[in-house]
């Protein structure tokens, strides 16, 4: 199992919209990843941690997934209209608001018209360590489920866009992940990137 924890059904529903190459960005050590093989012609899996790629290859006996050490919060190192579709998980709730911004702008210009994403977003997080004592991470983004819903619907408005709210909770995760337990709410974006014909 993933250290990230369980493939939510929620997100598992949400995955079948996609198809063609996907990119799915900060893999981890490949929780959905075998999933979206399945329903691809090709993956490519990106993650800063080369070692979490590592583990995702040894996890996964395809010959359509590609892996490339790449920093999210940089210009993504592809062509414009690159992918079919893509996907992310677990991660984007980790960074500031502007850094957000900046992901979704560059997860736009990848993607092709009529293009696909499915995006996870956690809000009202709590994580507790064995002790039951409260772990923070520095730098961390902190947002409401409101606050995230506003964000995604304006910065996707050229998407046709669907959001659900759900709650998760993961308990006994391995020492890696730096805490035992986490709880909260996530929103499932879902969408289709508008193709405007310009004149
Ligand atoms: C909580 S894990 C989620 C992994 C996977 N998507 C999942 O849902 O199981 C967050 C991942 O984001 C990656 N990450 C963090 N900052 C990143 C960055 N700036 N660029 C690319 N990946 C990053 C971490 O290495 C880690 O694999």
């Amino acid at each position: 199992m993933s250290k990230w924890g369980i493939e939510e059904k929620e997100t598992l529903d949400a995955i079948k919209i996609l198809r063609g190459n996907i990119l799915n960005i900060a893999a981890g050590d490949g929780r959905f990843n075998n999933k979206l093989l399945e329903i691809s012609d090709s993956v490519t899996a990106i993650d800063i941690d080369e070692k979490e790629l590592n583990i995702l290859k040894e996890n996964s006996d395809s010959n359509n997934l590609i892996t490339k050490v790449v920093d999210i919060t940089k210009r993504f190192p592809f062509e414009d209209s690159s992918f079919d579709g893509i996907f992310c998980t677990g991660t984007l709730h980790l960074f500031d608001v502007e850094t957000v911004k900046s992901i979704l702008k560059e997860i736009k210009r990848v993607l092709k018209p009529n293009g696909k994403i499915v995006l996870d977003f956690a809000t009202d997080i709590k994580r507790l360590d064995k002790e039951g004592n409260i772990v923070t991470f520095e730098g961390e983004g902190s947002y409401s489920t409101s606050e995230a819903v506003e964000l995604f619907e304006k910065e996707l408005n050229d998407f046709s866009l669907n959001i659900d709210k759900s709650t998760f909770k993961e308990e006994n995760l391995n020492d890696d992940a730096g805490y035992n337990q986490i709880t909260g709410n996530f929103l499932i974006i879902s969408g289709t990137k508008k193709y405007i014909k310009r004149l």
